[in-house]
């Protein structure tokens, strides 16, 4: 968070393919109304997906370091969530989706198979965003569903983990032809600024920068799914949610999808499974920091704690180092002390109430026009717009 923005490198991969392509509730059952005209069907996208990278290796490395000093240095020590995801976490974050004690997964899955078409109704995108887009699985039931009614025309991938994304891209490239993807290796919390179609980006009628489209030309749809709104703290939180106002248009919308307050035991053991594939992934950052940063943690030294924190309404990762320990961080020229038992803070997944998320889009500025839930009400999809 502390590093320069860079100029945006744009370059295009290799694949090829052919063809061309709004009322608030507190009731998740209640149906929305449609707002908003169709789109016209689809034009020829561009050959291979675009790649507007954000986060190159040097600006990645420098927000790493920054963020491992401020976080190794501070007490209680703190790492951001988002350095779980090198090759490795995100492979690791798919096996944790598949858990049987990570319910959150197939019941925003079961909520997006419920009321895409509804949500696609309600915002007939032509481009569909998608921040920490991760495998972009789920998305899956939005493409098909804005696919279905035409409006279809460009996919947005956007994520700090380049690898998972530059893999998703090219499978939505391959299984929805006349789709453009553009994907975006970025920061969500710094780089929504240049989205394609705002002020900074470009046009959905061609990948390359152009002129702004007509408002409703290029109708938006920002899905931001996964819970991964529960990895900020609330001030954050407050800070991404005017992010993406501000980059919403009349007949842009935001989908966000969010984990509900439930059962303690519940909660814990999502993120504590049997197989140990969570405290895997939450050990992974320490490799992350040992390869890029060339530190030496003894990945064995640390035990993954999971606790949920009721004052917060969040869930917290910890990594609980097992003994006295040294830990070198030689590209920081840095060395950190644990004491035996000693706690360090690698993330925390908010909980949240229907009402709770209502409120806190209208302080950001977003008036909640539906909100849905899975039947047993543990995971929440919320459609927002500009109020
Ligand atoms: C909890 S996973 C969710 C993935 C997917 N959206 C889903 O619903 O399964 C969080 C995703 O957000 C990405 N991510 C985390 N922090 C990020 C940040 N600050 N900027 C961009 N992407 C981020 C991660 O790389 C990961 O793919």
């Amino acid at each position: 968070m502390t590093s320069r923005t860079p100029a945006t490198a744009r370059e295009t991969l290799g694949s090829t393919f052919a063809g061309a392509a709004g009322g608030g509730s507190g009731d998740p059952d209640k149906a929305c109304d449609s707002s908003g005209s169709r789109g016209s069907r689809g034009t020829e996208g561009p050959a291979g997906v675009t790649v507007d990278r954000h986060l190159a290796a040097a600006e990645r490395h420098a927000s790493l370091a920054a963020d491992v000093r401020a976080g190794l240095t501070s007490q209680p020590r703190e790492l951001p969530p988002k350095w779980f995801y090198d090759a490795t976490g995100g492979l690791l974050f798919d096996r944790i989706t598949r858990l049987p004690e990570y319910y959150p997964t197939r019941r925003e899955h079961a909520v997006l198979t419920a009321h895409a078409d509804e949500i696609a109704a309600a915002c007939p995108a032509m481009t569909l965003v998608e921040l920490g887009s991760g495998t972009s699985e789920k998305t899956r039931l939005l493409l098909d569903a804005l696919r279905r009614l035409g409006t279809l025309r460009r996919f947005v991938p956007f994520d700090v983990d380049e690898a998972t994304l530059l893999q998703a891209g090219e499978d939505i490239l391959r299984a929805y032809p006349g789709v453009a993807v553009r994907a975006v290796v970025g920061d969500f919390e710094r780089h929504l600024g240049s989205l394609p179609g705002s002020p900074a980006g470009a046009s959905p009628a061609s990948p390359s920068p152009g002129t702004r489209p007509a408002a409703g030309g290029d109708r938006r749809l920002i899905a931001f799914l996964g819970g991964t709104i529960g990895n900020l703290q609330p001030a954050a939180r407050a800070a991404f949610l005017r992010a993406v106002r501000d980059q919403l248009r009349d007949g842009d919308a935001l989908l966000l999808g969010a984990d509900l307050v439930k059962d303690t035991g519940r909660l814990v053991a999502a993120y504590d499974d049997s197989a140990g594939v969570t405290a895997a992934f939450n050990r992974n950052v320490l490799s992350v920091i040992n390869r890029e940063l060339d530190a030496d943690f003894d990945l064995r030294g640390f035990a993954h704690v999971a606790a949920w924190n009721a004052e917060n309404s969040w869930i917290e990762m910890r990594l609980r180092s097992v003994r006295d320990q040294e830990v070198t961080v030689r590209a920081l020229d840095l060395v950190a002390r644990f004491e035996e038992g000693e706690q360090m803070r690698t993330e925390i997944s908010a909980k949240f109430t229907l009402d709770g998320l209502r409120a806190e889009l209208a302080a950001s500025g977003l008036a909640t026009s539906c909100q849905w839930t899975d039947p047993d009400r543990d995971f929440s999809v919320t459609l927002a717009v500009p109020d």
